[in-house]
């Protein structure tokens, strides 16, 4: 599989979106891992443009060090917080560049590209030509679109009205577009825009900061003509780069992971038609998954509202577990979701400071304390093992269903309906109260046997979210090899009869809130 993200613009810092969509990507190529299917998990950044050319004017730097450093910024951010990428497309990489112009000159060749005169409006804000279909019900630009100019410019053009007939029949045909709610947007989006040809060149009069036009020097190339090509040419498309993967055996079952904003026209139309246009057959046409937004008390996060929120200090203040934990379980892929603090603290004190870290801390001392740190489970079973049994099934089940549509927030409600389950099962044992009756002795080592292995499982279903918390987890239990467990291997007994645990050490220590004016 190769999955991607969108790259993210180098005009400013990171934002908890973009942290989102990479936590997101990130922990579908874990959980592929997990499934054993092997992965090629690519994110970066998009660097040119004219809002980058403008805000490097503005503080007076030349846009290849305003750049460099924004880079860093968020490959800082991207270590620091755990996503793990493959390979790193910037789109000022002297290899994009070659494989961008490689492709206009193919397209050039085959008749796809055109040069033609245009007098029209002008976004400066979106960087686009507007239509009348643009504008408003009062026949308006909206204030959308920022400042907007009339100009006449010679431009070149790709002729996507020559592949739109064929998209909307591949789209009505195949299952291209998750969540499947999205594909009437598209489609109608489709519609109104079969017959228009995308103008993919800015003349170097206004624009400098993009990829020069191989074949005519004075213009380059419009950035989402260059940006999406990232998706192809950091994974070895024409076989330019011997530092790149190779490009037959990297792209297959190719997943898109991209906000909604940038379906339409981007992804779900220029794109497919790009690719189309370069040859691409329909069994190669990539998925789009489409996830939703992060608002901010149901606003539209944003500089001029001030609400933006910053991943990087949140991760220094509640941690990168609880930081990762919450952009995974408090939207569902695809919808939107309200982005907050209290949440954040809440549903992390709650399901793995309390529950789990509970279940792992209980499981652990008190096999220590009473069978010496030496678990096993003796037979006969009672009822109520097999109920933490089953459960556990279950939660398997309802965890591999719910990733394999990469819906993460309902994975994790899967693994924490079993820890609570697990902690309920220890209350009616009472294994401290069992234990005061040396008669009991088996029964105790098997109840305790039934809440370490639950620990085991749990925390390999907890690995593609949280890994560094699944290392410390898999640690105490001391098991060799039990995170290179693959899916299929997670069955009930992976802990042998005999084997000796670890000492609780704490996984998840309660966050503790402080008052915003203390
Ligand atoms: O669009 N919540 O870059 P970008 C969730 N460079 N996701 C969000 C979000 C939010 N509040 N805000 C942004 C671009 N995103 C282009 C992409 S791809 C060839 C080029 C998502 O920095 C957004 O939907 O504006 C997009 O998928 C990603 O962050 C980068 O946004
Ligand atoms: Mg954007």
């Amino acid at each position: 599989m190769l999955l991607t993200t969108a790259i993210d613009y180098t005009n400013g810092s990171p934002h908890i979106g973009h942290a989102y969509e990479k936590v997101l990507a990130d922990v579908m190529a874990r959980y592929q891992r997990l499934r054993g299917n092997p992965v090629y998990f690519l994110t970066g950044v998009d660097q040119h443009g004219q809002k980058v050319e403008q805000t490097a004017a503005k503080e007076g730097v030349s846009p290849e060090a305003y750049v460099e450093k924004v880079t860093a910024r968020f490959t800082a951010l991207w270590e620091k917080i755990g996503v793990h990428y493959d390979g790193w497309a910037a789109t000022t990489d002297p290899r994009h560049k070659a494989c961008v112009q490689k492709i206009l000159t193919d397209l050039k060749d085959q008749g796809q590209l055109y040069k033609k005169a245009y007098n029209g409006f002008y976004s400066v804000r979106q960087e686009q030509f507007l239509t009348d279909r643009d504008r408003d019900a009062e026949g308006n630009f909206g204030p959308e679109w920022g400042e907007v100019v009339e100009i006449q410019e010679e431009n070149w053009y790709f002729k996507l009205s020559d592949h739109t007939a064929w998209l909307a029949d591949f789209l009505e045909k195949n299952d291209v577009i998750l969540p499947q709610f999205r594909k009437a947007e598209l489609m109608n989006a489709l519609s109104r825009n079969s017959g228009i040809d995308l103008c993919i060149s800015r003349p170097k009069e206004r624009l400098r900061w993009g990829i020069e036009f191989p074949f005519d020097p004075d213009y380059v190339t419009y950035v989402w003509f260059d940006a999406l090509i990232n998706y192809v040419s950091f994974v070895g498309y024409g076989g330019l780069d011997a530092s790149l993967p190779d490009f037959d055996a990297t792209w297959n079952d190719v997943v898109h992971v991209i906000g909604k904003d940038i379906m339409v026209p981007a992804h779900g139309i220029y794109w497919y038609c790009m690719l189309h246009a370069m040859g691409f057959r329909d069994e190669q046409m990539p998925t789009l998954l489409v996830h939703g937004w992060w608002n901010i008390r149901g606003e539209k996060m944003s500089k001029t509202l001030g609400n933006v929120v910053n991943p990087d200090q949140l991760a220094d203040t509640f941690g990168v577990d609880a930081l990762r934990y919450y952009l995974c379980r408090d939207i569902y892929t695809g919808k939107d979701s309200d982005f907050d603090v209290e949440r954040l603290v809440m549903l992390f004190n709650t399901e793995l400071a309390n529950n789990l870290g509970n279940l792992c801390n209980r499981a652990l001392n008190m096999s220590q304390r009473f069978t010496e740190g030496i678990l096993h489970c003796h037979l006969p079973l009672e009822e109520e093992d097999l109920g933490v049994q089953h459960s556990l099934v279950e939660s398997l089940n309802l965890y591999r269903e719910s990733m394999d549509q990469y819906d993460i927030a309902r994975a994790l409600e899967a693994i924490n309906r079993h820890v609570v389950n697990c902690n309920v099962y220890a209350e009616r044992m009472k294994p401290w109260e069992m234990n005061k009756n040396p008669e009991n002795k088996a029964r105790v080592a098997t109840v305790l046997y039934h809440l370490a292995e639950s620990v085991a499982l749990c925390a390999v279903m907890l690995s593609p979210v949280l890994p560094d918390a699944a290392v410390k987890l898999a640690a105490q239990i001391d098991l060799p090899g039990l995170l290179d467990k693959k899916l299929d291997e997670l069955v009930w007994g992976l802990l042998p009869n005999g084997h000796a645990i670890e000492k609780p050490q704490p996984v998840f220590p309660r966050i503790v809130p402080v008052a915003p004016d203390a």
